[in-house]
């Protein structure tokens, strides 16, 4: 693995920008899922808040449907929703992530895993009921209106495409969790992506920022309606810390959301 040269927000070609995710989460799924595996284990859960699916039931009832996970990541969520009765596909552009989650699984725990970029996906139109990801995807992308597209495409009339993401205000401030991180460093507006360079000058890793704004543009570029923009609040029986997300600073400012849209 190659070490981080240089980071920061800056321009980068979206060609690279858009490329770097597979070779990130390939070469970070060990020390990822040994991280939050524990947390992500036998549950849907929305971010880091931990809000799980049985609580805020985002997806509607899906016992017999056809459900779709992009950027599965390990898979945790789909492997959830088989339990639940749903006929799930659970997808992602790292055949690393899918590999350990597979692994690391237990027993009969299985669910299909297709290696699979969200922004063309493998599937025919209108194959789904459900499509949906907990932090997949969306962030890696320059171009999140071709993953809507594709969601957009692979859902039935009367389905729900659902996405969390890092909530857009938090990319104002530090990636601090404690005090530190409660003043704005700067500009929400700023829509240039987090990149890391390795050793060799290549972009290694790049994270977008969009504004809600932007999210809901987006949205309904692809044809679809908000019905509902979910923002967990910071449960108390949560003390954890994961990364810029902890109790200190997520008592008082948000650091998921969680957009719910139908396609009618
Ligand atoms: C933060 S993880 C989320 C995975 C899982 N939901 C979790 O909470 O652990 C982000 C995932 O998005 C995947 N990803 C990034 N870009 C992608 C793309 N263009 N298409 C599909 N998956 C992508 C990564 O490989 C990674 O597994």
């Amino acid at each position: 693995m190659s070490s981080v040269r240089d980071y920061g927000y800056r321009e980068v070609p979206d060609r690279e920008g858009g490329a770097a995710a597979r070779g990130w989460w390939d070469d970070n799924a060990d020390e990822y899922l040994d991280d939050h595996g524990g947390f992500l284990a036998g549950e849907l859960r929305w971010g880091p808040e931990g809000l799980t699916e049985s609580e805020a039931r985002l997806l509607g009832d899906v016992a017999g449907r056809d459900v779709l996970e992009i950027g599965a990541g390990a898979a945790q969520c789909s492997r959830w929703l088989a339990e639940q009765g749903a006929h799930v596909v659970a997808t992602d552009v790292s055949g690393a992530m899918l590999r350990e989650g597979r692994d690391r699984a237990p027993a009969g725990a299985g669910v299909p895993l297709v290696q699979a970029d969200a922004r063309a996906l493998p599937f025919a139109a209108a194959s789904f009921d459900v499509v949906f990801t907990s932090f997949g995807a969306i962030p890696f992308v320059p171009d999140a209106a071709r993953v809507h597209a594709e969601a957009a495409r692979v859902l039935r009339a009367g389905g729900r495409w659902v996405f969390s993401v890092t909530h857009p205000l938090r990319w104002a401030f530090p990636d601090d969790p404690t005090a530190a991180g409660l003043t704005a460093t700067r500009s929400y507006f700023d829509r240039r992506p987090y990149v890391e360079t390795d050793d060799t000058g290549r972009v290694a890793y790049a994270e977008y920022h969009r504004t809600v704004g932007d999210h809901v543009r987006e949205i309904a570029g692809a044809g679809l309606r908000l019905a509902d923009l979910v923002e967990p609040e910071w449960p108390d029986w949560n003390t954890g810390v994961w990364g810029g997300w902890g109790p200190e600073r997520g008592r008082r400012l948000p650091g998921t959301a969680v957009f719910v849209t139908h396609k009618d």
